[in-house]
């Protein structure tokens, strides 16, 4: 059986993602230091597989802690990078944290790969590496625009980091570009768990609806697109979770034609704010409370992906609807009303 070592596997993608390695048979290593998800995940991911993931507490960005990790596990086959800071707006506020922990992280796994002999590394990255791109649908060759925040930033520069590691390094990786992750698992035992005011719009809807905030801000209606709202590439959870054990399986598999790899992960279907909300209240059946106001700082206008890469090279296509998102993102609202 093949062990991976998945890094902020207690979070939201990290979480779906462990839930298909072991549905898949691979063993699995959970390291996370908790700081924006709960210990319960583990207990939940046990809950729809009957496996407990291995789970080790600590900072990927600690140097030494790291290092004595990797030597007490020799016989890892791969690994998934999640563990980062992730929200751009807080990213302003704190931008010497986001570069500590997200590209400081990155490099201490790095170092250990290369003394410990592990050679497949998938790392998250993101669809903002792109800004607003010139032509849409936005492809893997578009070019990278300078970021807006030092979370996109942090995303820039650890792609760059295994550009030239996968180079001169015996690694090989894989850097998956997400567009916009949503929705939950179907059994709604584990999902997104933004802690205080969400800042992503999913969450913040389901919120709204189930009476934890008044009413929805819709940032914008001005935007040069059909109804005026931002567009964005909506994509199940479970959809990037797939996506993730194909690429590992495939460095394992020794398929991977290049030393570093690069895919959007996205549905190529882009969808205004305003549709969003009409597919959550198709789905929930609930009037949802919203005003428009103005733009949000820091917004692109649209973007969706050329999914044409993904979907021929890694064999792998989003198959879940935004209504399976929005009907998925409501159940897990409901189950985690109690819980509160
Ligand atoms: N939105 C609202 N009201 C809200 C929240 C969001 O109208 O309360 C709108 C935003 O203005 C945007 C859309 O809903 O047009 C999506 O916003 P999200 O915050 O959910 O997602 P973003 O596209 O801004 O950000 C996401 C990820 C980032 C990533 C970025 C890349 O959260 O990590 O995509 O574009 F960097």
């Amino acid at each position: 059986m093949k062990k991976i070592l998945v890094t902020g596997g207690t979070g939201f993608i990290g979480s779906h993602t462990v839930v298909e390695l072991q549905q898949v048979g691979f063993e699995v290593i959970v390291v996370d230091n908790l700081s924006n998800s709960s210990i319960d995940v583990l207990d939940n991911i046990t809950r729809i597989t009957g496996i407990r993931p291995t789970f080790e507490e600590f900072d990927l960005s600690d140097r030494k802690k790291t290092a004595e990790f990797f030597s007490r596990n020799k016989n890892i086959d791969g690994i998934i990078h999640f563990a980062a800071f992730k929200a751009v707006g807080e990213s302003m506020e704190k931008p010497v944290e986001y570069y500590q922990n997200n590209v400081v992280s990155l490099l201490n796994i790095l170092e250990n790969m290369k003394e410990n002999g592990i050679r497949d590394l998938v790392f998250s990255s993101s669809c903002t590496v792109y800004g607003q791109p010139d032509e849409l649908p936005v492809t893997e060759k578009a070019p990278i625009k300078q970021a807006w925040s030092p979370y996109g930033n942090t995303k820039q520069m650890c792609e760059e980091i295994l550009r030239f590691s996968t180079v001169s390094l015996p690694i090989r990786s894989i850097a998956l570009r997400y567009f916009n992750p949503i929705g939950a698992h179907e059994s709604a035992l584990i999902g997104e768990l933004p802690l205080g005011v969400p800042n992503n719009l999913v969450p913040f809807i389901t919120q709204t609806a189930i009476g934890l905030r008044k009413t929805l801000n819709v940032f914008g209606n001005d935007y040069d697109t059909p109804d005026g709202t931002a567009i964005r590439d909506y994509i199940h959870v479970v959809d990037i979770a797939k996506a993730h054990v194909i690429a590992i399986q495939r460095m394992i598999g020794e398929k991977g034609k290049s030393k570093l790899e690069i895919f959007n992960l996205g549905t190529g279907n882009g969808t205004s704010v305003l549709e969003v909300i009409h597919s959550f209240e198709r789905v929930s059946g609930e009037k949802l409370n919203y005003s428009i106001v103005p733009r949000r700082p820091g917004d692109v206008e649209k973007v969706w992906a050329d999914t044409r890469f993904a979907n021929e090279e890694l064999g792998w296509k989003a198959e879940l609807s935004l209504d399976e998102m929005m009907a998925s993102a409501w159940k897990w609202e409901k189950a985690l009303a109690p819980r509160k």
